[in-house]
Protein backbone atom coordinates (compact mmCIF):
# COMPACT_ATOMS: atom_id res chain seq x y z
CA UNK A 1 0.00 0.00 0.00
CA UNK A 2 1.24 3.32 -0.82
CA UNK A 3 2.82 5.71 2.02
CA UNK A 4 0.66 8.69 2.79
CA UNK A 5 2.42 12.02 4.39
CA UNK A 6 0.80 15.31 5.77
CA UNK A 7 3.48 16.78 3.50
CA UNK A 8 6.15 15.77 0.52
CA UNK A 9 8.66 18.04 -0.27
CA UNK A 10 9.95 17.05 -3.79
CA UNK A 11 12.47 17.74 -6.78
CA UNK A 12 14.70 19.54 -4.43
CA UNK A 13 18.74 19.14 -3.46
CA UNK A 14 18.31 18.21 0.33
CA UNK A 15 20.99 18.47 2.50
CA UNK A 16 21.06 15.14 4.35
CA UNK A 17 23.96 14.22 6.84
CA UNK A 18 25.26 11.70 3.87
CA UNK A 19 25.62 14.45 1.14
CA UNK A 20 23.59 15.96 -1.41
CA UNK A 21 20.61 14.31 -2.89
CA UNK A 22 18.06 14.52 -5.50
CA UNK A 23 15.41 13.39 -3.33
CA UNK A 24 11.75 13.59 -1.75
CA UNK A 25 11.31 14.39 1.79
CA UNK A 26 8.32 12.84 3.98
CA UNK A 27 6.72 14.05 7.03
CA UNK A 28 4.06 13.14 9.13
CA UNK A 29 2.96 14.28 12.64
CA UNK A 30 5.68 17.21 12.32
CA UNK A 31 8.81 14.45 11.49
CA UNK A 32 10.70 13.50 8.86
CA UNK A 33 9.17 9.93 8.61
CA UNK A 34 10.82 9.32 5.29
CA UNK A 35 13.90 10.28 2.70
CA UNK A 36 13.88 9.01 -0.70
CA UNK A 37 12.00 8.50 -3.71
CA UNK A 38 8.26 9.05 -2.34
CA UNK A 39 6.57 9.12 -6.04
CA UNK A 40 4.35 6.48 -5.02
CA UNK A 41 2.93 7.80 -2.13
CA UNK A 42 0.04 10.19 -1.46
CA UNK A 43 0.45 13.33 0.69
CA UNK A 44 -1.81 15.85 1.78
CA UNK A 45 0.18 18.83 0.68
CA UNK A 46 3.20 18.75 -1.44
CA UNK A 47 5.88 21.46 -1.61
CA UNK A 48 7.56 21.97 -5.41
CA UNK A 49 11.32 22.53 -4.06
CA UNK A 50 11.99 22.34 -7.98
CA UNK A 51 15.60 25.18 -7.91
CA UNK A 52 15.70 24.89 -4.37
CA UNK A 53 18.35 23.69 -1.40
CA UNK A 54 16.37 21.96 1.30
CA UNK A 55 18.69 22.82 3.95
CA UNK A 56 17.72 21.86 8.31
CA UNK A 57 15.80 23.90 10.04
CA UNK A 58 18.66 26.99 11.14
CA UNK A 59 19.23 27.54 14.73
CA UNK A 60 20.13 30.71 15.75
CA UNK A 61 21.28 30.33 19.03
CA UNK A 62 21.79 34.08 19.99
CA UNK A 63 18.77 36.50 20.14
CA UNK A 64 17.45 39.20 22.27
CA UNK A 65 13.47 40.44 22.24
CA UNK A 66 13.56 42.08 24.50
CA UNK A 67 10.56 41.03 26.26
CA UNK A 68 9.28 41.79 28.65
CA UNK A 69 10.20 45.34 29.97
CA UNK A 70 12.10 46.65 26.59
CA UNK A 71 9.06 46.36 23.99
CA UNK A 72 9.64 49.82 22.19
CA UNK A 73 12.72 48.15 21.16
CA UNK A 74 11.66 44.60 19.67
CA UNK A 75 9.43 41.73 21.32
CA UNK A 76 8.67 37.75 20.94
CA UNK A 77 6.53 38.34 18.05
CA UNK A 78 8.43 40.71 15.96
CA UNK A 79 11.67 38.75 16.77
CA UNK A 80 10.44 35.64 15.52
CA UNK A 81 8.47 37.30 12.68
CA UNK A 82 11.64 38.17 11.60
CA UNK A 83 13.27 35.14 12.14
CA UNK A 84 10.99 33.40 10.21
CA UNK A 85 11.26 35.78 7.01
CA UNK A 86 15.07 34.81 7.49
CA UNK A 87 14.79 31.08 7.04
CA UNK A 88 15.13 30.40 10.51
CA UNK A 89 13.27 28.08 12.61
CA UNK A 90 14.26 28.44 16.61
CA UNK A 91 15.73 30.49 18.12
CA UNK A 92 17.49 30.97 22.05
CA UNK A 93 16.73 34.15 23.36
CA UNK A 94 19.07 36.05 25.87
CA UNK A 95 17.86 36.69 29.73
CA UNK A 96 19.26 40.54 29.76
CA UNK A 97 15.40 41.34 29.65
CA UNK A 98 13.41 43.46 32.27
CA UNK A 99 13.35 41.77 34.88
CA UNK A 100 16.29 39.57 33.61
CA UNK A 101 15.54 35.86 33.38
CA UNK A 102 16.88 34.99 36.69
CA UNK A 103 14.61 32.85 38.20
CA UNK A 104 12.36 30.48 37.36
CA UNK A 105 9.25 32.71 37.36
CA UNK A 106 10.78 34.72 35.26
CA UNK A 107 11.62 31.54 32.67
CA UNK A 108 7.87 30.72 32.91
CA UNK A 109 6.59 33.92 31.97
CA UNK A 110 8.73 33.84 28.56
CA UNK A 111 7.31 30.94 27.70
CA UNK A 112 4.17 32.01 28.06
CA UNK A 113 4.43 35.03 26.24
CA UNK A 114 6.35 32.54 24.06
CA UNK A 115 2.90 31.07 22.49
CA UNK A 116 2.73 33.61 20.51
CA UNK A 117 6.23 33.33 18.44
CA UNK A 118 6.49 32.11 14.99
CA UNK A 119 9.41 29.81 15.46
CA UNK A 120 10.25 27.53 18.32
CA UNK A 121 12.44 28.70 21.32
CA UNK A 122 14.61 28.41 24.59
CA UNK A 123 15.16 30.75 26.71
CA UNK A 124 18.40 31.63 28.41
CA UNK A 125 18.57 31.85 32.29
CA UNK A 126 20.73 34.54 33.38
CA UNK A 127 23.62 33.95 36.25
CA UNK A 128 23.24 36.67 38.51
CA UNK A 129 25.37 37.36 41.54
CA UNK A 130 22.19 36.37 43.65
CA UNK A 131 21.24 33.14 42.11
CA UNK A 132 23.83 30.74 42.25
CA UNK A 133 23.14 27.96 44.21
CA UNK A 134 19.82 27.85 42.36
CA UNK A 135 21.24 27.42 38.59
CA UNK A 136 21.72 23.55 39.18
CA UNK A 137 18.23 23.40 39.37
CA UNK A 138 17.15 26.26 36.94
CA UNK A 139 19.04 24.85 33.87
CA UNK A 140 17.26 22.10 34.12
CA UNK A 141 13.25 23.93 33.65
CA UNK A 142 12.06 22.51 30.29
CA UNK A 143 12.16 25.49 27.46
CA UNK A 144 15.79 26.60 28.97
CA UNK A 145 18.42 26.62 26.64
CA UNK A 146 21.25 26.74 30.06
CA UNK A 147 23.01 29.67 31.70
CA UNK A 148 24.59 32.63 30.49
CA UNK A 149 26.82 34.48 32.03
CA UNK A 150 28.13 38.11 31.28
CA UNK A 151 31.85 38.98 32.02
CA UNK A 152 31.60 42.47 31.48
CA UNK A 153 28.74 45.17 31.78
CA UNK A 154 26.58 44.98 28.18
CA UNK A 155 23.12 46.10 27.41
CA UNK A 156 20.89 45.39 31.01
CA UNK A 157 22.37 45.08 34.20
CA UNK A 158 23.62 41.44 33.88
CA UNK A 159 27.26 40.73 35.43
CA UNK A 160 29.38 38.53 37.03
CA UNK A 161 33.09 39.85 36.52
CA UNK A 162 35.03 38.27 39.66
CA UNK A 163 37.06 35.01 39.51
CA UNK A 164 35.36 33.72 43.17
CA UNK A 165 31.96 34.73 41.59
CA UNK A 166 32.48 33.30 37.99
CA UNK A 167 33.53 30.07 39.90
CA UNK A 168 30.48 29.47 41.86
CA UNK A 169 28.43 29.84 38.96
CA UNK A 170 30.56 27.25 36.77
CA UNK A 171 30.21 24.69 40.46
CA UNK A 172 26.15 24.76 40.22
CA UNK A 173 25.14 22.75 37.12
CA UNK A 174 26.47 20.92 34.75
CA UNK A 175 25.17 22.36 31.60
CA UNK A 176 27.50 24.34 28.98
CA UNK A 177 27.78 28.00 29.93
CA UNK A 178 27.32 30.35 27.60
CA UNK A 179 29.79 33.23 28.08
CA UNK A 180 30.34 36.50 27.06
CA UNK A 181 33.90 37.48 27.86
CA UNK A 182 35.27 41.10 28.30
CA UNK A 183 36.99 41.88 31.08
CA UNK A 184 35.27 44.51 33.05
CA UNK A 185 38.36 45.55 35.21
CA UNK A 186 39.61 46.81 31.74
CA UNK A 187 36.53 47.82 30.29
CA UNK A 188 35.87 50.53 33.52
CA UNK A 189 39.82 51.48 33.27
CA UNK A 190 39.30 52.65 29.84
CA UNK A 191 35.71 54.06 29.16
CA UNK A 192 37.37 57.12 29.04
CA UNK A 193 38.85 56.77 26.00
CA UNK A 194 35.33 56.22 24.73
CA UNK A 195 33.77 58.90 26.49
CA UNK A 196 36.63 61.45 25.22
CA UNK A 197 36.00 60.80 21.50
CA UNK A 198 32.51 61.08 21.42
CA UNK A 199 32.11 59.34 18.61
CA UNK A 200 31.66 54.99 17.84
CA UNK A 201 35.02 54.87 15.95
CA UNK A 202 36.04 54.98 19.77
CA UNK A 203 34.31 51.44 20.22
CA UNK A 204 36.79 48.82 19.33
CA UNK A 205 39.79 50.98 21.24
CA UNK A 206 38.16 50.96 24.24
CA UNK A 207 36.90 47.45 24.17
CA UNK A 208 40.09 46.55 22.74
CA UNK A 209 41.31 43.22 21.92
CA UNK A 210 43.06 42.77 25.51
CA UNK A 211 39.63 43.24 26.90
CA UNK A 212 38.50 40.35 24.78
CA UNK A 213 41.08 38.07 25.18
CA UNK A 214 41.73 38.36 29.32
CA UNK A 215 38.38 37.60 29.76
CA UNK A 216 38.60 34.17 27.03
CA UNK A 217 41.67 33.35 28.83
CA UNK A 218 40.09 33.69 32.15
CA UNK A 219 36.53 31.95 31.41
CA UNK A 220 38.47 28.56 29.91
CA UNK A 221 40.90 28.88 33.20
CA UNK A 222 37.85 28.69 35.36
CA UNK A 223 36.27 26.50 33.61
CA UNK A 224 39.02 24.04 33.52
CA UNK A 225 39.01 24.34 36.98
CA UNK A 226 35.37 23.70 37.34
CA UNK A 227 35.65 20.53 34.93
CA UNK A 228 32.60 22.25 33.13
CA UNK A 229 31.85 22.90 29.63
CA UNK A 230 31.90 26.46 28.40
CA UNK A 231 30.45 28.38 25.27
CA UNK A 232 32.42 31.36 24.28
CA UNK A 233 30.22 33.72 22.56
CA UNK A 234 30.88 36.27 19.52
CA UNK A 235 34.55 36.21 19.18
CA UNK A 236 36.57 38.91 17.55
CA UNK A 237 39.65 38.86 17.64
CA UNK A 238 42.74 36.79 15.50
CA UNK A 239 44.46 36.07 19.10
CA UNK A 240 41.38 34.72 20.56
CA UNK A 241 41.02 32.17 18.15
CA UNK A 242 45.01 31.29 18.16
CA UNK A 243 44.10 30.56 21.81
CA UNK A 244 40.82 28.54 21.82
CA UNK A 245 42.43 26.38 18.82
CA UNK A 246 44.48 25.15 21.59
CA UNK A 247 41.25 24.46 24.32
CA UNK A 248 38.75 22.85 22.11
CA UNK A 249 38.48 20.34 24.92
CA UNK A 250 36.70 22.58 27.34
CA UNK A 251 35.72 25.77 24.74
CA UNK A 252 33.46 25.51 22.29
CA UNK A 253 33.21 28.49 19.75
CA UNK A 254 30.66 31.29 18.71
CA UNK A 255 31.23 33.70 15.38
CA UNK A 256 28.58 36.14 14.73
CA UNK A 257 28.00 37.16 10.61
CA UNK A 258 28.41 40.95 11.31
CA UNK A 259 32.03 40.89 12.64
CA UNK A 260 32.59 38.45 9.52
CA UNK A 261 31.20 41.37 6.95
CA UNK A 262 31.98 44.51 8.39
CA UNK A 263 35.24 45.90 9.21
CA UNK A 264 36.59 48.77 11.06
CA UNK A 265 37.55 51.66 10.64
CA UNK A 266 35.04 52.20 7.47
CA UNK A 267 31.81 50.65 9.66
CA UNK A 268 32.08 53.14 12.33
CA UNK A 269 32.82 56.37 9.16
CA UNK A 270 29.42 54.95 7.15
CA UNK A 271 26.98 53.87 10.13
CA UNK A 272 28.29 56.05 13.31
CA UNK A 273 26.70 54.33 16.47
CA UNK A 274 24.62 51.77 14.02
CA UNK A 275 27.64 49.99 13.63
CA UNK A 276 28.49 49.65 17.53
CA UNK A 277 28.31 46.25 19.41
CA UNK A 278 29.77 44.27 21.77
CA UNK A 279 32.22 42.82 21.62
CA UNK A 280 33.11 46.00 18.81
CA UNK A 281 33.42 44.90 15.34
CA UNK A 282 37.22 45.31 14.85
CA UNK A 283 39.77 45.87 11.55
CA UNK A 284 40.25 43.60 8.71
CA UNK A 285 43.12 41.47 10.88
CA UNK A 286 41.06 40.25 12.81
CA UNK A 287 38.00 39.52 10.30
CA UNK A 288 40.66 37.57 8.59
CA UNK A 289 41.50 35.71 12.02
CA UNK A 290 37.73 34.92 12.45
CA UNK A 291 37.36 33.14 8.70
CA UNK A 292 40.60 31.35 9.53
CA UNK A 293 38.66 29.96 12.81
CA UNK A 294 35.78 29.21 10.26
CA UNK A 295 38.16 27.33 8.32
CA UNK A 296 40.03 25.28 10.25
CA UNK A 297 36.89 24.11 12.69
CA UNK A 298 37.81 26.07 15.57
CA UNK A 299 34.35 28.16 15.19
CA UNK A 300 31.75 25.84 16.47
CA UNK A 301 28.45 27.88 15.97
CA UNK A 302 27.23 30.86 14.49
CA UNK A 303 24.27 33.13 15.81
CA UNK A 304 23.42 36.72 14.94
CA UNK A 305 23.31 38.09 18.21
CA UNK A 306 19.85 40.35 17.17
CA UNK A 307 20.24 42.88 19.76
CA UNK A 308 17.95 46.10 18.05
CA UNK A 309 17.25 49.05 19.72
CA UNK A 310 15.49 52.31 18.41
CA UNK A 311 17.37 54.69 15.69
CA UNK A 312 16.52 56.90 18.37
CA UNK A 313 18.46 55.48 20.69
CA UNK A 314 21.36 54.59 18.43
CA UNK A 315 21.37 58.38 17.26
CA UNK A 316 22.50 59.60 20.35
CA UNK A 317 25.94 60.95 20.95
CA UNK A 318 28.07 57.82 21.61
CA UNK A 319 28.88 56.36 24.22
CA UNK A 320 25.22 57.33 25.09
CA UNK A 321 24.07 55.14 22.01
CA UNK A 322 23.73 51.59 23.05
CA UNK A 323 25.06 48.56 21.74
CA UNK A 324 23.89 46.10 19.43
CA UNK A 325 22.24 45.39 16.14
CA UNK A 326 19.09 43.43 14.35
CA UNK A 327 20.39 40.34 13.01
CA UNK A 328 18.36 36.84 12.91
CA UNK A 329 16.26 37.89 9.81
CA UNK A 330 20.16 38.63 7.81
CA UNK A 331 22.18 35.83 9.25
CA UNK A 332 21.09 33.31 6.48
CA UNK A 333 21.30 35.50 3.99
CA UNK A 334 24.72 36.93 4.73
CA UNK A 335 26.05 33.45 4.84
CA UNK A 336 24.54 32.25 1.71
CA UNK A 337 26.44 34.78 0.35
CA UNK A 338 29.58 34.54 1.60
CA UNK A 339 28.92 30.70 -0.06
CA UNK A 340 28.76 32.22 -3.31
CA UNK A 341 31.72 34.54 -2.74
CA UNK A 342 33.58 31.63 -2.14
CA UNK A 343 34.38 32.06 1.36
CA UNK A 344 33.22 28.65 2.83
CA UNK A 345 30.89 25.83 1.71
CA UNK A 346 27.28 25.88 1.91
CA UNK A 347 28.48 22.64 3.88
CA UNK A 348 30.55 24.15 6.60
CA UNK A 349 27.08 26.39 6.95
CA UNK A 350 24.94 24.08 7.84
CA UNK A 351 27.59 22.68 10.05
CA UNK A 352 27.46 25.94 12.01
CA UNK A 353 23.96 26.86 12.03
CA UNK A 354 22.46 23.37 12.24
CA UNK A 355 24.16 20.37 13.49
CA UNK A 356 27.06 22.99 15.50
CA UNK A 357 23.52 24.13 17.40
CA UNK A 358 22.60 20.56 18.00
CA UNK A 359 25.93 19.61 19.14
CA UNK A 360 26.72 21.87 22.00
CA UNK A 361 23.16 22.81 23.27
CA UNK A 362 22.31 18.87 23.21
CA UNK A 363 19.17 19.93 21.29
CA UNK A 364 16.28 16.64 20.63
CA UNK A 365 15.35 15.93 17.51
CA UNK A 366 16.26 19.02 15.76
CA UNK A 367 19.01 20.41 13.41
CA UNK A 368 19.42 17.67 10.91
CA UNK A 369 17.55 15.99 8.21
CA UNK A 370 17.06 12.47 9.45
CA UNK A 371 14.47 10.26 9.73
CA UNK A 372 12.53 10.76 13.17
CA UNK A 373 14.12 14.46 13.68
CA UNK A 374 11.40 17.66 13.68
CA UNK A 375 10.51 18.09 10.58
CA UNK A 376 12.20 21.70 10.12
CA UNK A 377 13.80 22.98 6.75
CA UNK A 378 14.71 26.31 5.47
CA UNK A 379 14.45 26.17 1.52
CA UNK A 380 17.09 28.16 -0.09
CA UNK A 381 17.74 29.69 -3.35
CA UNK A 382 21.38 29.85 -3.84
CA UNK A 383 21.56 31.34 -7.11
CA UNK A 384 18.61 34.27 -5.90
CA UNK A 385 20.31 37.68 -6.42
CA UNK A 386 18.40 39.96 -3.65
CA UNK A 387 19.32 43.60 -1.81
CA UNK A 388 18.88 43.52 1.73
CA UNK A 389 16.43 46.54 3.08
CA UNK A 390 15.36 47.83 6.14
CA UNK A 391 12.02 48.39 4.64
CA UNK A 392 11.89 44.44 4.44
CA UNK A 393 12.96 44.08 8.08
CA UNK A 394 10.38 42.83 10.34
CA UNK A 395 12.06 43.71 14.06
CA UNK A 396 10.21 46.30 15.63
CA UNK A 397 13.35 48.81 15.30
CA UNK A 398 12.92 49.26 11.90
CA UNK A 399 16.53 48.80 10.65
CA UNK A 400 19.32 46.83 9.63
CA UNK A 401 23.18 47.97 9.17
CA UNK A 402 23.18 45.66 5.78
CA UNK A 403 20.99 48.15 4.17
CA UNK A 404 21.24 48.42 0.38
CA UNK A 405 23.70 44.78 0.75
CA UNK A 406 23.28 42.86 -2.72
CA UNK A 407 23.56 39.50 -2.02
CA UNK A 408 23.36 36.19 -3.83
CA UNK A 409 21.45 33.26 -2.16
CA UNK A 410 17.78 34.06 0.03
CA UNK A 411 15.67 31.80 2.35
CA UNK A 412 12.31 30.83 0.34
CA UNK A 413 10.81 28.96 2.47
CA UNK A 414 10.92 28.38 6.56
CA UNK A 415 9.14 24.74 7.50
CA UNK A 416 8.76 24.52 11.50
CA UNK A 417 7.70 20.91 12.57
CA UNK A 418 5.68 20.68 8.75
CA UNK A 419 4.32 23.61 9.07
CA UNK A 420 5.24 26.49 6.29
CA UNK A 421 5.92 29.43 8.63
CA UNK A 422 7.40 31.45 5.32
CA UNK A 423 7.09 30.69 1.51
CA UNK A 424 8.52 33.37 -0.81
CA UNK A 425 8.66 36.38 2.04
CA UNK A 426 4.77 35.71 3.31
CA UNK A 427 4.24 34.63 6.69
CA UNK A 428 1.71 32.07 7.91
CA UNK A 429 -1.68 33.79 8.91
CA UNK A 430 -0.52 32.43 12.52
CA UNK A 431 1.96 31.85 15.20
CA UNK A 432 2.70 27.86 15.93
CA UNK A 433 6.05 28.32 17.93
CA UNK A 434 6.95 25.79 20.56
CA UNK A 435 9.76 25.15 23.38
CA UNK A 436 12.69 23.49 22.07
CA UNK A 437 13.34 20.32 23.78
CA UNK A 438 17.13 19.15 25.15
CA UNK A 439 18.57 16.02 26.33
CA UNK A 440 19.79 17.90 29.56
CA UNK A 441 16.04 18.83 30.94
CA UNK A 442 14.07 15.70 31.79
CA UNK A 443 10.75 15.14 30.61
CA UNK A 444 8.36 12.92 32.33
O1 LIG B 1 25.99 44.58 21.45
C1 LIG B 1 25.40 43.91 22.27
N1 LIG B 1 24.10 44.10 22.52
N2 LIG B 1 26.08 42.98 22.96
C2 LIG B 1 25.53 42.36 24.02
O2 LIG B 1 26.20 41.61 24.67
C3 LIG B 1 24.15 42.65 24.44
C4 LIG B 1 23.38 43.18 23.33
C5 LIG B 1 22.08 43.80 23.77
O3 LIG B 1 21.32 43.14 24.48
O4 LIG B 1 21.81 44.94 23.38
Amino acid sequence: MAETFDLVIRGGRVMTPSGQAETSVGVRDGRIAAIGDLAESSAGEVFEADGLTVLPGVIDTQVHFREPGNEHKEDLAHGSRAAVAGGVTAVFEMPNTKPATVTADALNDKLKRAEGMWCDHAFFIGAALDNHDDLAELEQLPGCCGVKLFMGSSTGGLLVDEDTAIASVLAHGRRRVAIHAEDEPRLVERKHLAEEEGHARAHPVWRDVETALRATKRIVALAREANRPVHVLHITTAEEIAFLGTVKDVATVECLPQHLTLTAPDCYERLGGYAQMNPPIREARHQAGLWAGINQGIVDVLGSDHAPHTKEEKEQTYPASPSGMPGVQTILPLMLNHVAEGRLTLERVIDLLCYGPQRIYNIRGKGRIAVGYDADFTLVDLKAKRTINAADQHTKSGWTPFDGMDVTGWPMATIIRGHTAMRDGKLAAEAGGKPVRFWDTPEK
